[in-house]
């Protein structure tokens, strides 16, 4: 009997939070770092327990919506970009997921200037959650990272100054000039220490959730991956229907057709630290490209890895990319330390890419995807086993895998396509 994993909504948040952050030095912890500004804000406020949950959870992902490296790091430094766009999708993102759906409407207006909530006449109540983000949101972003913080903390304290009764509530600004009066409230925001300081100390509910439940924390995740772009929009979807079809094959428990289901939508995630130019690149990588995408599955390790329960996710996850000849990455693991889940993952990753357009060729055939299969498991890269398992119920897999995808584009287009600014390379267009 498979015993069910135990899950903290806590650990899961702040590694979602980390992994957002991930991709440059520039953003590293930038939402953790909104987070301890805000917790800050809401000491000097004397706000409910329930309402300091909420933002602080919200800060903690309140950038989940904007799905590229490009329009993050655009947002991060002011540029002339419309904060519009992650607002809605990160509202939409949040607002079905139980434990985290009351966040949805902080992240929906986290980017709203105060002069419109007072031109709304709106009541204390509806402004002052997302206002608390906008404004720690904001100091964030004005520190440079190449200066030490004492020598430019009294100027960030000025730029809050001059927008106070504009971008923010006079009342905040005051309250924030009380918070951020001592040297250790800027030295504690860019210590290398704040990830565990805030994970052991920071006020917010740590709910146990069930697998069931995480998995459709999967779905966000692999959503949030999968929709960068057009060319990748369903690449998730097809890789883990077809991974959970060979894992039935495989005669897997209930149990571990749930983690297998959950590891097939993860495993890509670490992408979220590819820059999106070569994700999608337009033809081969060059040997130093290929270098930067193979880090993918070992960030796809990094976030999962620790999470108390997720060992079996995380290793099926990551382990996609080895191959039996010890030659595979990140690891270059030897055959028997290749669990057979990711062995699976890796031959449902195979045929999803083969059948797949991609922005430098056509979907193959399946005569050549058969192909390529079997060349593969006789070179022994794929698991002969599996591959033979999955030759032989070939067409109900890929109708699988096209029924996913097909579902998938659908989503896309309806909720994700009319906000996506970045196009395939990263570049922003209107
Ligand atoms: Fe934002
Ligand atoms: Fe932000
Ligand atoms: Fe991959």
């Amino acid at each position: 009997m498979d015993s069910e994993i135990i899950i903290h909504s806590r650990d899961v948040l702040f590694r979602i939070s980390d992994a957002l952050d991930m991709l440059s030095p520039q953003l590293s912890q930038h939402q953790l770092r909104t987070a301890y500004i805000a917790w800050e804000l809401c000491k000097t406020l004397h706000l409910t327990e329930a309402i300091v949950d909420r933002v602080i959870t919200a800060s903690l992902i309140h950038d989940i919506g904007a799905l590229t490296p490009e329009e993050k790091i655009d947002l991060h430094n002011f540029e002339e970009v419309d904060p519009e766009p992650h607002c809605v999708l990160g509202e939409y993102l949040l607002k079905d997921i139980h434990w985290l759906g009351a966040c949805a409407r902080l992240v929906r207006h986290h980017h709203r200037p105060w002069i419109i909530w007072q031109n709304q006449l709106a009541p204390e109540n509806e402004w002052i959650e997302p206002q608390i983000i906008f404004l720690a949101d904001y100091i964030e972003r004005k520190i440079n990272r190449n200066r030490f913080i004492l020598h430019q903390h009294t100027q960030i304290i000025e730029h809050v100054l001059t927008n106070s009764g504009y971008l923010f509530s006079p009342m905040l600004v005051e309250k924030f000039s009380t918070a951020s009066i001592s040297e250790g409230f800027w030295l504690e925001l860019v210590s290398p220490q704040l990830y565990n300081h805030l994970q052991k100390k920071i006020p917010c509910n740590d709910i146990l959730l069930s697998l069931e439940e995480f998995s459709r924390i999967g779905v966000l995740l692999r959503n949030i991956i999968d929709f960068r772009t057009p060319y990748t929009a369903t690449h998730s979807s097809g890789v883990a229907q077809s991974a959970l079809h060979l894992a039935k094959l495989c005669n897997f428990s209930e149990y571990d057709l749930q983690l297998m289901w959950v590891a097939g939508n993860l495993h890509d995630f670490g992408k979220v630290g590819i820059p999106t130019r070569i994700l999608e690149k337009p033809g081969r990588l060059s040997t130093k490209e290929h270098a930067i995408m193979k880090q993918h599955a070992f960030f796809t390790y990094n976030i999962l890895n620790g999470l108390h329960g997720f060992e079996q996710i995380c290793d099926w996850a990551a382990f996609h990319h080895e191959n039996l000849r010890g030659t595979g990455y990140p690891f270059r693991l030897a055959a028997e330390n290749v669990p057979l889940g990711a062995r699976i993952i890796s031959v449902a990753d195979n045929i999803t890419a083969m059948i797949e357009k991609r922005p430098y060729r056509s979907e193959m055939t399946d005569e050549q995807t058969r192909a390529i299969l079997l060349f593969k498991s006789r070179r022994n890269y794929l698991d002969e086993h599996i591959v033979t398992l999955a030759m032989n119920n070939y067409e109900d897999i890929v109708g699988g895998i096209r029924k996913a995808q097909a579902l998938a584009v659908e989503h896309y287009q309806m909720n994700f396509a009319p906000w996506i600014r970045y196009d395939g390379t990263g570049l922003k267009h209107e």
